[in-house]
């Protein structure tokens, strides 16, 4: 680590008060907290203490006096050859006419708004009305089904969902109002009132008399609105947004608004060095957390031109993101490693041919980076990569090379060091002690976590502290469910979740999910579902299924049908991200004799892996099915 940096992070843990009160100076307060940090309650955190704020103020309104008429929201479409771009002024306008409707509909302060949007420029003025109003958004990826749908509308229960008719991908339409009609008829506690945005991609879209309204209908009824932001204690919540863990249900992880506000500007200065009238260029989704906090939120409260694109990085040619590079100039960009890996697929002549003279950096994160990919791309860009690794618990990086502060020597493989205010350690998974260098242990953070950290899991603080703080013995200790190891220089790498999450081309799924989809399937009887390496993607689900009847796959053709079937059946309840690969009939899964299924070897198998040691399994021929079954598949 860098002396500079080292310093600085330092003293961002032995005077975490001084360090962030320094920080909260880059935001605006209407109040002034009164005090930085409140940790009265191990392990929860409270952040700028009586203070209060509000990020839409944040975002656009400060930006009203010193840039007006500088881009603030460029939104691309190459789905719809669509491009759109709006100043801070324009962009000020659409939020309080969106604000306005909602307050129209009744939405006020603690209210929760479902966003379940395209990567449209609505759906950044539905998040920025929201915060004006102090409103809880929780935005629902686009690509989730009505299944999953539904279950964030329960844990939720939002007074209102902001939709659309349809999204668009590779020129194909993807209806979003069906999947919401039947989500919100699944649902248990149906919102009142549905806004949808009518893009003319569906013919003859259906709508709910007395529930369904259109947005640009309520657009013109507010077009002069002014709507004051409502201001709020810095620890009040501004979002939920679910992700994926051990168990089948997504948690609800909840954000406040002065810490998010603070650590995203912070952020901006000290990581990803975006300057005011610059412009930010996130290839990620609203509905993850590189598009909450790096499109929308950091990116504007910084000052920046923040591009939201819906497309492809290789349509209509894989030169397109650098065609966007160069026509806005963009200073900074931020990507996920397999947009890479698809775009090293193409013709290397893409990159030489745009004007790239304003990119300073691109920032990878999502997933592991690897070399091939990270050489790539550094060779042929001739910029900084920077591989950072955060979670959306976090909100922001956890490891990173701090750029604003000092340009610390990258390795290929790691993505840095600690970011300032993460106690971060290596703790052994048994004994809760430090590791020693290059020895394999838990990521963890001593709380208090940082500010823009997650404040605590929606509706559930037990949750909060059991999932996170109680599994490491002996400390209390916030685990990432990540491992890594801290080679003898300080460099950090990341080897891999400890739990059953999966990373999919950079989208964190839950493999309990997926089987839980599996198995609303009336002919599977149990299901284990496992991440496969995977040369594009990262890694990509496998299905390993035991039938009710067996005989049921008693031909190929049979055993074909079946699968798609089962495909189908994800696509439906959870959507087509969760879809496996491969779905594999077995007649037993291999267990251990207490009945856990022995997920780590069956993955080993499917790698070509040693599957370690198998003592313990109850019956050995279940493990030779799954050699069976994945060396017929190979074959
Ligand atoms: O396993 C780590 C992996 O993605 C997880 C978090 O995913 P998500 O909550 O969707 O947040 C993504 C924010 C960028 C982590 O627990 N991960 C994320 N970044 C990296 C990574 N693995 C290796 N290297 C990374 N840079």
């Amino acid at each position: 680590m860098g002396t500079k940096y080292e310093q600085f992070h330092e003293r961002s843990i032995s005077d975490p008060e001084g360090f962030w009160g320094e920080q909260a100076s880059l935001i605006d307060w209407h109040k002034p907290y009164g005090k930085v940090l409140d940790y009265s309650r191990p392990p929860f955190a409270r952040w700028f203490v009586g203070g209060e704020t509000n990020l839409c103020h944040n975002a656009v309104d400060r930006h009203l006096q010193d840039r007006p008429d500088q881009n603030a929201l460029i939104f691309i479409s190459t789905e719809t050859d669509v491009e759109r771009v709006y100043s801070f002024r324009e962009l000020h306008a659409e939020v309080n006419r969106c604000a306005a409707a909602m307050q129209s509909l009744g939405v006020c302060k603690g209210d929760r708004v479902l966003i379940y949007m395209p990567m449209i420029a609505e759906a950044c003025f539905a998040i920025l009305a929201c915060a004006r109003i102090g409103a809880i958004h929780s935005v629902v990826f686009g690509g989730f089904a009505s299944h999953s749908l539904a279950s964030r509308i329960d844990d939720a229960k939002p007074k209102l969902v902001i939709s659309a008719d349809a999204g668009s991908r590779v020129g194909k339409v993807v209806p979003y109002k069906p999947l919401l009609d039947e989500a919100i008829r699944l649902s248990k506690f149906p919102p009142q009132k549905v806004i949808l945005v009518d893009r003319g991609l569906v013919p003859d879209m259906t709508r709910v008399a007395g529930r369904d309204l259109d947005w640009a209908e309520l657009r013109a009824q507010h077009m002069n609105a002014q709507v004051p932001c409502v201001w709020l204690e810095s620890n009040e919540p501004s979002y939920i947004l679910y992700t994926s863990g051990t168990t089948g249900k997504p948690k609800g992880v909840q954000r406040d608004v002065g810490g998010h506000a603070v650590a995203l500007a912070a952020s901006m200065k000290h990581i990803y060095c975006g300057n005011p009238g610059e412009t930010y260029f996130s290839t990620s989704d609203i509905g993850w957390v590189v598009g909450h906090s790096y499109i929308i939120y950091g990116p504007l409260i910084a000052g920046m031109a923040t591009i939201m694109y819906e497309g492809t990085p290789v349509r209509p040619d894989g030169g397109i993101l650098w065609k966007i590079v160069e026509q806005y100039k963009v200073a900074v960009m931020f990507s996920a490693p397999t947009a890479i890996r698809v775009l090293k697929k193409q013709d290397p002549a893409f990159l030489k041919k745009y004007d790239l003279s304003s990119l300073k950096y691109l920032f990878l994160a999502g997933e592991p980076l690897d070399q091939p990919t990270a050489q790539w791309i550094s060779e042929g860009l001739g910029r900084p990569i920077i591989d950072n690794y955060w979670q959306t618990e976090t909100g922001w990086p956890i490891l990173s090379n701090p750029m604003g502060v000092e340009d610390i020597a990258r390795k290929f493989g790691s993505p840095g060091f600690a970011m300032y205010g993460y106690n971060l350690k290596l703790l052994h998974e048994s004994t809760g002690e430090e590791v020693g260098t290059d020895e394999k242990g838990v990521v963890a953070i001593l709380p208090p976590l940082p500010p823009g950290c997650m404040s605590t899991v929606w509706g559930d603080d037990e949750r909060f502290v059991s999932t996170y703080f109680e599994t490491i013995p002996g400390k209390l200790a916030y685990s990432t469910f990540d491992w890594g190891i801290r080679d003898k220089d300080g460099y950090y790498f990341i080897l891999g979740r400890t739990d059953d999450v999966i990373n999919v081309a950079g989208h964190r799924l839950g493999t309990r999910e997926i089987e839980e989809a599996i198995s609303s399937h009336a002919a599977i009887a149990e299901v284990a579902v496992i991440g496969v390496a995977d040369q594009l993607k990262g890694q990509v689900p496998v299905a390993f299924a035991v039938l009710k009847d067996p005989s049921l796959i008693a031909s190929g053709e049979a055993r074909m049908k079946l699968e798609g079937e089962v495909m189908k059946t994800v696509d439906q309840q959870l959507g087509a991200i969760g879809r496996p690969a491969r779905v594999h009939f077995v007649t037993l899964l291999p267990k251990t004799r207490s009945g856990k299924v022995l997920r780590r070897s069956i993955q080993a198998i499917c790698e070509g892996r040693d599957p370690g040691d198998l003592t313990t399994i109850e019956d050995q021929s279940a493990l030779q099915q799954v050699r069976d079954a994945v060396g017929a598949s190979r074959s």
